[in-house]
């Protein structure tokens, strides 16, 4: 085998170890199921594929006292009063407005709170302590059957 010959069977053999070890990396975080922070086992798929469906909760199993909250898919949705109407319910973005960091919510309190800087938010997401400069942004909710879909 000549010089050429051998540098390229070794070349493409890197390049094909490469890919593959790439490919692993994507197959393992396709496969990783997101944890929420609340206690509360999110189970839902977002079935509702092809719309801008963010996050599905259902409301048969979840949400179902006022300050239940669901943290999962980069947002955070709180049920505010009773009833299985939009209104019940609000949704942000997870992602504090200050540097990116994911905010949490203070059942005690019915704030949220972000504890990278510690900035404080009121339930309707707007800045009640800094360093953030601009309320969490806020999300929309639909109400669909049984079904929570945060948009
Ligand atoms: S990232 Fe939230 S306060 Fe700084």
């Amino acid at each position: 085998m000549d010089r050429k010959s051998f540098i390229n069977q070794i070349t493409g053999g890197l390049t094909l170890t490469c890919i593959s070890c790439m490919m692993q990396a994507c197959s393992k975080e396709d496969g990783t199921t997101p944890s929420n922070n609340t206690g509360n086992n999110n189970n839902n798929n977002n079935s509702n594929s092809g719309s801008n469906v963010i996050l599905t909760v259902n409301l048969s199993s979840q949400l179902l006292a006022i300050n239940d909250f669901v943290l999962d898919k980069g947002v955070v949705v709180v049920r505010t009063a009773s009833g299985n109407v939009a209104t019940s319910f609000v949704a942000f973005s997870s992602a504090c407005p200050h540097a990116g960091a994911t905010i949490n919510f203070v059942k005690s309190s019915s704030t949220f709170n972000c504890s990278a800087h510690g900035s404080n938010f009121s339930i309707d997401g707007s800045v009640t302590n800094g360093p953030a400069s601009s309320a969490l942004q806020k999300k929309t909710v639909e109400i669909d059957g049984t079904n929570l879909n945060v948009k």
